[in-house]
């Protein structure tokens, strides 16, 4: 059953009409503005994606410290992955923003409403063992130089996703990940059941490479944490809950 609701799914997403982004003329946009064009809470100000005709509010105001971090790459070809698109609204943005960029988007609902010839969506449910086999299929042999987690933000699916997905950056490479506090303000996205520590504290941890208690992570990927990531950058964007961590592998 669940795989022909999958089935159906694709079918009408692939005839679902999708707005063209390579025909969008949106030249020397400054990355908070294309933020906000397309609607994703990355920028100062945005409209509510979850909600008709709402005005422009808060947004989170990652933009400047994805501007400050990749300015320098806005013309280089590269491979970005974004985990949790939901309407495909930054995937949109990023792929203006960097010219010559292929962005890819992974997500466990077929919300997507963007096309162009240098993005890629993905279906995968992170939980699901059989999607992920299939996913790793479809990027075994790829490298990223930016993998952005703006997933479920669940606790255990963070720290899941930073070892799953480490291994696929570059050399140099930056794994990003929102709102990675969410877990201390909302309850339902703590399931750490008070055995894991809170991610900036993990963060923390792996930044002065001291071991921590985790079941999650053997002290055996805690070691390969403390011996692959060059540095970690941590900012506090517009919202008391708006919390970003730019972490670098060697
Ligand atoms: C905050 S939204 C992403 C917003 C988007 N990045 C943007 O800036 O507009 C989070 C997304 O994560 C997706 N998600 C949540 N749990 C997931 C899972 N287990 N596997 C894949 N995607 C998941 C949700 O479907 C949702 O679309």
């Amino acid at each position: 059953m669940k795989k022909i609701t999958y089935i159906y799914k694709k079918i009408v997403f692939n005839l679902k009409k999708k707005i063209n982004i390579d025909k969008e003329d949106l030249k020397n946009k400054s990355l908070d503005e294309l933020f906000t064009y397309y609607g994703t809470d990355k920028a100062n100000n945005v409209k509510n994606q979850y909600q008709k005709n709402s005005e422009l509010t808060i947004g989170h105001g990652y933009s400047k410290f994805y501007q400050k971090h990749f300015e320098n790459f806005k013309k280089e070809e590269f491979n970005l992955l974004e985990i949790g698109t939901w309407k495909g609204s930054s995937c949109a943005a990023f792929a203006k923003y960097f010219e010559n960029a292929r962005v890819f988007g992974i997500d466990r609902n077929f919300k997507f409403n963007y096309k162009s010839n240098r993005i890629k969506f993905l279906y995968c449910d992170l939980r699901n063992r059989s999607d992920l086999n299939k996913l790793e299929k479809t990027i075994k042999d790829k490298k990223f130089k930016i993998i952005i987690d703006d997933g479920s933000h669940i606790l255990s699916h963070m720290i899941k996703n930073l070892f799953f997905f480490i291994k696929y950056l570059e050399k140099d490479g930056y794994f990003v990940i929102e709102d990675f506090n969410f877990p201390k303000f909302y309850n339902h996205l703590n399931d750490g059941e008070n055995e894991e520590l809170f991610f900036d504290e993990i963060l923390n941890h792996i930044n002065e490479k001291k071991y921590f208690k985790s079941k999650l992570l053997s002290n055996d990927m805690q070691s390969f944490f403390f011996d692959s990531i060059e540095n970690i950058h941590i900012y506090k964007g517009k919202e008391k809950d708006s919390d970003i961590a730019f972490i670098k592998k060697k």
